[in-house]
């Protein structure tokens, strides 16, 4: 790779310990994947967050990277393992509850923003079209890409971190025009009228394009939600986190695709009943995956106005996001009705939920990992089913 004077230096280890090895990291992605050069970037998510999933040995490299590190770009957090203010009302025991206090100090010290939330562009951290970022979260990375037209390859916590501490990531893959042009034309001859839907196309296409990059023809038009849900379902199920849907995201000129898909109602039913095999008797239900927008948490106090939840519903959010929904009062009617808005968590990363319990979402990558990492029976439904499951206790 032909780098810069400045990055020669960072290797070398003149600007401390978390520089040199985050050039380290960065080098070695870029000989692996032939990049030619690093490009600079000015934010960052990071994954990798969750003591459930870091475990003591991912603590202790976060906390010595945080011994000499400080990060060049915005750089915010993806979701932890508890709500970090409520983890007690949350049942999360006091052990697992200091270590992943540690796992937010460290990234603190380094000088990354607790955000703690899969949709840092919903809060601020909000990169231009065309811009290249070095993100990690696979529903993130989906919306940077497709929808606000930045540039990003799929990170993982390390490289996504060690792209904070340099403000620079190894240009290959989806930072190249050449890797970004639509490979397979894909058309939905329904409609899509929920969250779960868009999830289902999203399964959909990434079990049937793979690697491929879409162009999706669909008359029905998403709004924010159903694109988070999309993305999240695309790369969770085998996808690119790319794609571009015909007339509404931003789309690079390009020449006929000779390769085609056509995908109908009956794939998208078949789609979310695979999804599914849950219990009658619904024992949580969670919304928010990825997590909700202050719209969202207005459609669901709407919802709730004037009842009562039979079982558990939680409903992710960021928490600047609950902030302002309790300025609104929004929170207020959401948890009169029984229901928590859970912040800087979701029921993927967190170890409260127990094994076998059935969980109602309106989520498809909430399925895959409810039932494929937490071992959860899982129902999919749009969310007015999902707040009817909440209410009556069972799925109907
Ligand atoms: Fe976000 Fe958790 Fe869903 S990280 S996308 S709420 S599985």
């Amino acid at each position: 790779m032909l780098l810069t004077d400045e990055e020669r230096s960072l290797l070398s280890g003149d600007h401390g310990y978390a520089a040199r090895k985050s050039m380290e990291i960065l080098v070695a992605l870029g000989e692996i994947y032939g990049a030619e050069e690093m490009v600079p970037v000015r934010s960052v998510q990071v994954s990798g967050v969750s003591y459930h999933n870091l475990g003591d040995a991912g603590l202790e490299w976060l906390e010595e990277m945080a011994g000499d590190g400080r990060v060049r770009a915005l750089t915010t957090l993806n979701p932890a393992g508890m709500d970090l203010e409520s983890w007690r009302e949350q049942g999360i025991d006091e052990e697992f509850a200091a270590k992943q206090l540690r796992v937010v100090e460290a990234y603190t010290a380094l000088g990354i923003a607790r955000t703690c939330t899969c949709t840092p562009y919903l809060i601020g951290n909000l990169p231009a079209p065309g811009e290249h970022v070095a993100w990690a979260e696979s529903s993130a990375v989906a919306y940077a890409n497709s929808v606000l037209g930045a540039r990003t390859n799929r990170e993982g916590g390390p490289s996504a971190l060690a792209a904070a501490i340099v403000g620079r990531t190894p240009r290959y893959g989806l930072h190249l025009d050449k890797n970004r042009i639509p490979t397979i034309e894909v058309t939905v001859g329904a409609p899509l009228t929920n969250t779960a839907e868009w999830g289902a196309l999203g399964a959909l296409l990434g079990r049937r394009c793979g690697g491929r990059i879409p162009v999706i023809h669909v008359d029905s038009r998403p709004g924010v939600a159903e694109l988070k849900s999309l993305g999240a379902a695309v790369v969770t199920f085998g996808g690119s986190p790319l794609y571009y849907l015909a007339g509404l995201t931003p789309a690079p000129h390009h020449t006929p695709i000779a390769e085609r898909l056509t995908l109908d109602g009956d794939d998208i039913t078949e789609m979310l009943e695979s999804l599914a095999d849950g219990a009658d008797e619904v024992d949580l239900v969670c919304l928010g995956c990825p997590h909700a927008s202050l719209a969202e948490l207005e459609q669901l106090a709407g919802l709730l106005d004037g009842c009562q939840v039979a079982t558990e519903l939680w409903i992710c959010t960021a928490r600047p996001t609950a902030r302002a929904a309790a300025e609104l009062g929004l929170a207020a009617r959401i948890e009169g009705a029984g229901a928590r808005i859970v912040c800087d968590t979701c029921f993927a990363v967190t170890p409260v939920a127990r094994p076998g319990i059935t969980v109602a979402t309106d989520s498809a990558k909430g399925c895959f990992y409810g039932r494929g990492h937490n071992k959860l029976k899982v129902h999919i439904g749009s969310v007015e089913r999902c707040v009817q499951a909440a209410l009556s206790g069972r799925w109907a």
